[in-house]
């Protein structure tokens, strides 16, 4: 799969989030890592390429065919895809299981045995299985997010975008969490993800766009930016996050 970004700009009242984004992504570039400083359009590159939202400015398409931009072709759009945020993924009143079982389900229309089965089969991988009957609240922050990440991909998705999923977790449960999306990055699966782990994204990534200030600064592979980056911004943050 093949996506072009040319020229895109998106803006929130006068807050220029992004500002002439132009990429390339081949079928190569089966890891995509977004990083750069707080601010920097992240999240908001995520939310465009998912499809949860439509640019301001420019062009994208993937495989040379424009994104979508009605509500009824966006939402099919989004089926495609997979999402994990940083927190408040899973509905707190539904067990592990109907946290994946329902969306199966309700938006991508299995039948619900099908449905069940599957959601089994992605707790066990992610050695949930013990869990299957708690609700969120009785699990821990890592407990939640691998039940959110099993809920992400449990419908085999076409791209899985993933935003900071592990900043609001401790370092062992985070340590837990990246080597879970380290096995989805070794199986093939197509992941962009924005982070502020720099050693996950430069052991994971085969492409790191580092975007400040709405721009994209520097965009290779992760070799490149991280040991020889071209722009002084990219040195100095860099050098400031690598330092600890
Ligand atoms: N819904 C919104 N309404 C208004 N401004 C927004 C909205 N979303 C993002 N912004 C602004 O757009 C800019 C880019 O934000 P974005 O969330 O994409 O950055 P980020 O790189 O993900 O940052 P972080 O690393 O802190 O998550 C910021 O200045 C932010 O304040
Ligand atoms: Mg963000």
């Amino acid at each position: 799969m093949r996506t072009d970004l040319e020229h895109v700009g998106k803006r929130y009242g006068d807050t220029r989030a992004l500002a002439d984004v132009t990429i390339s992504l081949s079928e190569e570039d089966q890891v995509v890592v977004l990083i750069g400083p707080s601010g920097g359009g992240k999240s908001t590159l995520l939310r465009l390429l998912g499809g949860l939202e439509t640019a301001d400015e420019g062009a994208l398409s993937r495989n040379g065919i424009e994104f979508p931009r009605t509500e009824p072709e966006l939402r099919e759009f989004r089926r495609q895809n997979g999402f994990l945020f940083q927190a408040f993924n899973l509905f707190p009143h539904l067990s592990a299981l109907e946290n994946i079982v329902l969306p199966l389900v309700e938006v991508h229309h299995w039948e619900r045995n099908a449905a069940h089965a599957r959601a089994e089969e992605v707790v066990e991988r992610f050695g949930m299985k013990a869990h299957l009957s708690k609700r969120p609240a009785e699990m821990s922050g890592g407990q939640q997010q691998r039940i959110a990440l099993a809920r992400a991909m449990a419908h085999s998705p076409a791209t899985l975008l993933l935003d900071e999923p592990t900043s609001a977790l401790d370092p062992e449960m985070k340590a837990e969490v990246l080597d879970l999306i380290e096995d989805l990055c070794r199986s093939g699966q197509r992941i962009v993800l924005s982070t502020h782990e720099m050693g996950f994204a430069r052991q994971c990534a085969d492409t790191v766009v580092f975007l400040s200030g709405g721009r994209v600064e520097e965009c290779g592979p992760a070799k490149d930016v991280f040991d020889h980056p071209c722009s002084e911004t990219v040195r100095q943050f860099l050098s400031k996050v690598m330092k600890w």
